[in-house]
């Protein structure tokens, strides 16, 4: 069978961290797939992050994404370039174009998903987007796939490894805030702006998309409530320790019948009983809770390049089975979310 051609814009920690894996598991990749994959093109605007990035002698490298959009070879594109705008344009052109789409942009399928889906079922292509939420935890797949036959009644969870890991060394280390995420930031866990960690947006981004798939209805990210971790401090933490609790950025999203609540905000935990109180560092862990399974939990590590990029690469290998198939557009795994029941509004906050 014909190696499928896949082009990959943006070259960040996820970016690089992709482009690594590829070429590294190409041999298993090929042989789980019964086809291989091939890398077309590389894209990123920044001329150091191109040249330092090894490739194949046929992968072109370019600082203009509408080469590998323009381009009739390369039917699957790698989006990891992140940020609303032209993340979202390039998407759109690229779905257009009839290409199969991996993204792990958040913040533009919180912002844009429905716009973004619409465009995926009307030209029958597929997307990928298990990388926008919890790194390498398969939690999208979970949500759609495991427990398509059960009712969900909460998604909720750490969801956020740069905060988890400041939170985490500001208690057990006792190191500053500034320093902490000086050194999340260092090791590839934060947003390329971090407010978007520490204010919880990203969060919000995370829960608002796991919303949507849990309850099948969109979730207007506008009227989630949020709050950060930026006024945190050490004797916050300390406090609460005195009394048994450890302190989280949680994200919460629950099925209240005709609303639904989502809400991102620090909680207390108690030591003893919570699970999630013992999750330290950049793993993340997401707890679901299904009318017929009862509780899940799912744990793992949320940020970072390698991580990440095996979330990206089970959809790219998702993807290219579609292509290669002649199936696209009918890949169970990469379905369209939303639009499963009515869409249902937020609930009011006390
Ligand atoms: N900045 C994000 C985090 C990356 O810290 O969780 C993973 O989405």
């Amino acid at each position: 069978k014909n190696a499928v051609k896949v082009g990959v814009i943006g070259l960040g920690t996820v970016g690089q961290g992709f482009v690594r894996l590829f070429l590294r598991e190409s041999s298993l990749v090929a042989q789980r797939l019964g086809f291989p994959l091939e890398l077309g093109a590389v894209c990123d605007r920044n001329p150091e992050a191109l040249a330092a990035l090894k490739v194949p002698s046929g992968c072109r490298k370019t600082a203009e994404a509408r080469e590998i959009l323009s381009d009739p070879e390369i039917p699957l594109v790698v989006e990891l370039m992140g940020g609303l705008e032209p993340a979202r344009t390039f998407i759109l052109e690229a779905i257009s174009a009839g290409k199969s789409v991996v993204t792990a942009n958040k913040a533009l399928l919180a912002h844009h998903g429905e716009e973004v889906f619409g465009a995926v079922a009307r030209h029958g292509v597929d997307l990928g987007f298990e990388a926008s939420v919890g790194g390498g935890i398969p939690i999208l797949r979970t949500l759609r796939e495991s427990l398509a036959g059960d009712r969900i009644l909460k998604v909720s969870g750490i969801i956020n490894g740069t905060c988890n890991y400041i939170l985490s060394s500001m208690s057990r280390d006792r190191v500053d805030f500034g320093t902490a995420l000086k050194e999340a930031q260092r090791l590839g866990y934060a947003e390329a702006d971090p407010t978007f960690d520490i204010d919880g947006i990203d969060s919000a981004h995370k829960i608002s998309i796991l919303a949507a798939m849990a309850f099948g209805s969109p979730v207007s990210l506008s009227s989630v409530p949020v709050e950060g971790i930026r006024h945190i401090q050490p004797i916050d933490l300390d406090f609460g320790r005195e009394f048994g609790y450890v302190l989280k950025l949680l994200g919460i999203a629950s099925d209240q019948g005709e609303t639904i609540d989502v809400r991102v905000h620090p909680c207390f935990l108690p030591e003893e009983t919570s699970m999630l109180a013992e999750v330290d560092g950049v793993f993340n862990a997401i707890e679901l809770l299904g009318e017929a399974l009862g509780p899940l939990l799912l744990f793992g590590r949320g940020a970072g390049g390698d991580p990440t990029a095996t979330a990206v690469m089970g959809d790219v290998m998702e993807c290219a089975r579609g292509i290669s198939h002649g199936s696209r557009g009918q890949v169970p795994a990469l379905g369209f979310p939303f639009a499963l029941r009515v869409p249902r509004p937020l609930c009011a906050l006390d």
